[in-house]
């Protein structure tokens, strides 16, 4: 008998509240649809969300699981991550607010805002070329957002570092990794991350890149504007595709771990994989997103679905 309550009363619905595909169907139909909408509109007028998406998408999950803690906004007695030195500019919170407004008209407390992330990067990425894929739901929000928690290593560190952290703290493979590394294939960065790179900056010029990128980038960074700022992907940087690759092993990677990747011996054979072949690594990427949108996650009466995303509802 008590087996029995036990499974009925705690087993069976953990087991139950699991991500998948469709969670909303019956509790807010629409709701994927209105996130397409939101990011369709929004990459209609500005095509570098894309970018903002997926790397919001990253440091979310990336620091305590996919919990939408990124969102939180600093109280006078929390600093959040939003405000870590590792932030590194992310951006698009705006669109999450926004797309999050729509969703509570339309089905109050029920999409969570770790979902809705994971919604709007699928749909960005498949309106920059890259692969159309389903995404399983169901996340909840976090309680918690902490300055403190985040470490996520920096573009200046061992391949075996960054292929640690993906391992030990995020359950992934280092293949994973360097196809997740792919998404490097949108988006821009700016010259603090890597001036040390570049002669300009008084020390000695890597070697590793290529000398007319260098010297395009010495002229870039040191022009009086403040932090500039230029594509990880310098051929086709609005588009996901396996260019990123291509560019690398062409001594053309922009942060010092974008190129280690082409060189490193546990992941050169990974990327030349990707280079040459497009199917191969717009398969992996939408797998190893699927995989990374999985870690940590909040599930079941865990956490709390968040009216407004960069708030908790109980604020205090
Ligand atoms: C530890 C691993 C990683 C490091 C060290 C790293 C580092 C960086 C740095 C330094 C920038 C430039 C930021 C700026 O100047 O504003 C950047 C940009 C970006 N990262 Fe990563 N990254 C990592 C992993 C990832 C992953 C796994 C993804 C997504 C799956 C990702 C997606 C992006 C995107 C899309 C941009 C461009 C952002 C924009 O244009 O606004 N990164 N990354
Ligand atoms: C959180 O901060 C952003 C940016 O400062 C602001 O636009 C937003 O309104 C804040 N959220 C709330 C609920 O106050
Ligand atoms: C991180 O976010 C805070 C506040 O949102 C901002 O003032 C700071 O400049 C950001 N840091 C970086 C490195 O972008």
């Amino acid at each position: 008998m008590k087996m029995m309550i036990l499974f009925f009363f705690f087993i069976l619905p953990l087991a139950l509240a699991d991500l998948k595909v469709g969670f909303y169907g019956s509790s807010c139909p629409k709701a994927e649809s209105i996130v397409q909408k939101a990011v369709r509109n929004r990459f209609n007028r500005d095509k570098s969300i894309t970018a903002a998406l997926l790397r919001m998408h990253f440091h979310d999950c990336a620091v305590r699981g996919c919990d939408a803690s990124i969102l939180i906004n600093s109280t006078k007695s929390n600093t959040a991550e939003k405000d870590s030195g590792a932030n590194d500019s992310v951006r698009g919170y705006d669109l999450i607010d926004e797309v999050k407004q729509t969703l509570e008209d339309a089905c109050p407390s029920t999409v969570s805002c770790a979902d809705i992330i994971t919604l709007a990067t699928r749909d960005a990425v498949a309106l920059s070329g890259g692969p159309k894929y389903d995404v399983p739901t169901g996340r909840r929000d976090g309680l918690v957002s902490n300055i403190n928690n985040v470490n996520i290593p920096g573009p200046n560190s061992l391949v075996s570092v960054i292929s640690q952290f993906f391992e030990k703290n995020l359950g992934l493979t280092t293949q994973e990794m360097v196809t997740l590394f792919g998404a490097h294939t949108v988006g821009v960065a700016h010259c603090s991350f890597f001036a040390n790179r570049l002669s300009s900056s008084g020390g000695k010029p890597d070697p590793t890149m290529d000398p007319a990128l260098s010297a395009k980038l010495v002229k870039l960074c040191s022009s009086s504007r403040d932090d500039p700022a230029t594509p990880l992907d310098q051929k086709t940087s609005f588009l996901v595709d396996n260019e990123f690759y291509k560019q690398i092993l062409a001594k053309k990677g922009v942060l010092q771990i974008d190129q280690q990747l082409a060189l490193d011996t546990n992941t050169k054979g990974f990327v030349s994989d990707f280079a040459s072949n497009e199917d191969r690594f717009q398969k992996g990427f939408a797998n190893a997103m699927v995989k990374m949108g999985k870690i940590d996650v909040l599930i079941g009466n865990q956490g709390e679905i968040r009216k407004k995303c960069s708030i908790f509802n109980n604020r205090n």
